[in-house]
Parts: C-alpha cells; sequence; structure tokens
C-alpha cells in the first residue's frame, strides 16, 4: 500500500497542519510505504515572492523531518523536482470538465473572498490529481478541507481509465482522521494561515503562550458546568492531554469547576512540552541545511523513477507517441 500527501509551503507551519496532516503522515510511514512532497507549485498560486516561497520550502522540509519523517524510510519530496507532474497534468486537464472544478468548495471560497480567479486556481485539483495518481498511491492522508480535492482525484482516473479503456491510474481513497478533523483556530474558526489565527508548531514558547491566554473564552464562572465539545478551547487542550488528563479534565468541565484560565495554562505547558523535542531537531537542521537539501534530492531521484513509469503508460494509453 502506498500513501502519499504533500503540504503547500505557504509559511510557518501551524498545529492544524500537525494533527490535520503530518501527525498521521509519521504514524503511517512505519505501516506503509510512504511519499511526502513541499507543495511548491501549489503554493503559486497564493504566494508571489520568491524568495519567501524558497525560504518556506525549506521550512517545509525541516519541519517534516524535526517532527519525525525519517527519509530512510519513506521518501520526502519537492514537487517541482519531479517535473513529470506537471506534464501529467496537461494529459489529465484533457479529460477534466470545467464545471467539476468551478464546483470545488476551495475554489468557490478564495474567489468569493476576492482571490483573483486566475487559471492556476481553478486548475489546482488537476496538478493535485496528477501529483497523486503519478505514484499510484492508494491512500491520501489529509484534513477535510483536501477531501473534495480527492474526490475529484478519482473521478479523473475513472475518467482516462474509462476513456482510454484501460487501468492506467489506480484509484485512490481520501485518508480523513476523524477525531481531529478541523482544529480550531484563536478565533475559533477553522486553523488557517489565511485567517490569521495561527499557533504554529515552531512558535517560541513565549509566543505559544500569549496566544493561548489570549484565546476568546465565554464569560461563564468557574463553577458553571460547561460543555467541552463546542469550546475551542478545550478542543486544543485535548490535542496535547494524555488519555487520563483528558478524561479527568473533561468530566471536571462538565460538572464545573474549573475556570478558563487555568485551562489555558495546563494547555499552555502541554503544548510547549508536546513539541520540545521537536523543536531542538529543527534548529540542528537548520545549522545544516546543505544535508537537507540531499536527503531532497535523494528523495526526488526516487520518486521521478516511479514518476516516469506512470508518466509513459499514461502517454501511451492516450496516444502520445
Ligand atoms: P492553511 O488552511 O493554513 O492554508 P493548508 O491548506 O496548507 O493550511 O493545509 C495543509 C494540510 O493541513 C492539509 O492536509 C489540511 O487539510 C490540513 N489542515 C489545515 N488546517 C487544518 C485544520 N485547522 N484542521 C485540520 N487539518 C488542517
Ligand atoms: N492541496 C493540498 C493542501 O493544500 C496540498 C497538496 C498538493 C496535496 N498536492 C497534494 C495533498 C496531493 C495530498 C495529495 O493541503
Amino acid at each position: 500500500m502506498r500513501v502519499l500527501s504533500g503540504i503547500q509551503p505557504s509559511g510557518a507551519l501551524h498545529i492544524g497542519n500537525y494533527f490535520g496532516a503530518i501527525k498521521q503522515y509519521i504514524e503511517l510511514q512505519h505501516e506503509h510505504e510512504g511519499f511526502y512532497f513541499i507543495a511548491n507549485y501549489h503554493a503559486l498560486t497564493s504566494l508571489h515572492d520568491a524568495e519567501a516561497l524558497r525560504a518556506a520550502t525549506l521550512e517545509v522540509a525541516v519541519s517534516f523531518l524535526a517532527l519525525g519523517l525519517d527519509p530512510n524510510v519513506a521518501t520526502i519530496f519537492v514537487q517541482s523536482d519531479v517535473p513529470e507532474v506537471t506534464e501529467l497534468t496537461w494529459l489529465l486537464a484533457c479529460v477534466t470538465p470545467v464545471g467539476l472544478l468551478e464546483r470545488c468548495h476551495a475554489y468557490k471560497d478564495k474567489v468569493a473572498q476576492g482571490i483573483a480567479a486566475e487559471h492556476g486556481l481553478l486548475t489546482y485539483p488537476v496538478l493535485m490529481a496528477a501529483d497523486i495518481l503519478i505514484y499510484d498511491s492508494h491512500l491520501v492522508p489529509v484534513g477535510q478541507d483536501q477531501k473534495q480535492h480527492v474526490e475529484v482525484t478519482r473521478d479523473l482516473a475513472e475518467r482516462f481509465n474509462s476513456r482510454y479503456d484501460r487501468e492506467v491510474f489506480v484509484i485512490p481513497e481520501p485518508l480523513i482522521l476523524k477525531d481531529v478533523a478541523v482544529i480550531p483556530g484563536l478565533d475559533g474558526r477553522k486553523m488557517s494561515k489565511s485567517y490569521g489565527n495561527t499557533i504554529d508548531i515552531f512558535d517560541e514558547p513565549s509566543v505559544l503562550k500569549k496566544k493561548i491566554m489570549s484565546l476568546k473564552t465565554d464569560s461563564a464562572p468557574v463553577e458553571a458546568p460547561k460543555d467541552p465539545d463546542t469550546s475551542s478551547l478545550f478542543q486544543l487542550f485535548r490535542l496535547f492531554a494524555s488519555e487520563p488528563e483528558l478524561s479527568e479534565m473533561r468530566a471536571r468541565f462538565e460538572e464545573g469547576g474549573v475556570g478558563y484560565g487555568d485551562l489555558k495554562k495546563r494547555t499552555v505547558a502541554l503544548a510547549t512540552d508536546y513539541f520540545a523535542e521537536a523543536r531542538a531537531k529543527r534548529q540542528e537542521l537548520l545549522a545544516h541545511p546543505e544535508q537537507v537539501r540531499e536527503i531532497l534530492a535523494a528523495g526526488a531521484a526516487r520518486a521521478r523513477s516511479l514518476a516516469r513509469v506512470t508518466l509513459d503508460r499514461a502517454r501511451d494509453a492516450c496516444g502520445i507517441w
């Protein structure tokens, strides 16, 4: 079974990215063959500063490694180091109904926010389909918000296979971690870079503390019973708490007797500890960027050798010499 996923390098990674995506990659790498990449072509739809894109690409690579993706076990690479993927994007574009792309929530949301409806923004899911299909991926771990894009991928793979009457592409499945499907941000909305409401994985402990302590809560007094399921603060706490601590806190929260201030302090302590080891590893890697580049080059070489085989199969099926 081959597992593949990608993350856009559009800035520092936040804990929504971690619990919604990266944590699953790390767990899955020991069970299945893993391909994990940095989607820098996708980032061009929103990030238009060359230096910032280069820096963010390295930052995501370093974060993957610091958090525990192991290059001896998984294939870690940068999307653009496999140019075959853009060629496959064109072959897939030729089986893609425009209406299918226009119905994608991510596209509609961005256009509704006033982001220019550029061709790349509309075609984004076709490039993503190429990313997935070119490595014959079986499983694609993503957050809930990317599920529709994996469905588009399945649709395009089926259309291509059916148009050319050959099993060119493996039909992939999305893998959504239900329990923590959407991590709330500091304002209670989905945590997202574009809302500026993130807690970043590598925020300095002082920043982490400031962010969590200033989280908005209602005015319920300490003794009031509270509903853990509607509290964003509790949703954050549960990410970092051990099972026994979680059930104890849940009971106290529901009965009354826990103030938001105390729960914030506990969340700060747990969150700081949770990423302490990764923070240290990241510093080591940042001191040796050449080693990170070597890892990425080896990953790309391996990814390309697989990509070539699928691309040739697709070219052959549709009659490109
Ligand atoms: P952002 O919304 O900050 O731009 P991305 O779209 O780059 O984040 O997301 C990268 C990965 O992290 C995707 O797999 C996405 O589903 C997951 N993800 C992002 N935000 C969250 C969140 N708040 N909760 C759960 N998963 C998330
Ligand atoms: N669109 C994904 C995101 O923003 C990133 C991505 C690009 C991806 N290609 C992919 C995820 C292929 C999974 C598989 O989160």
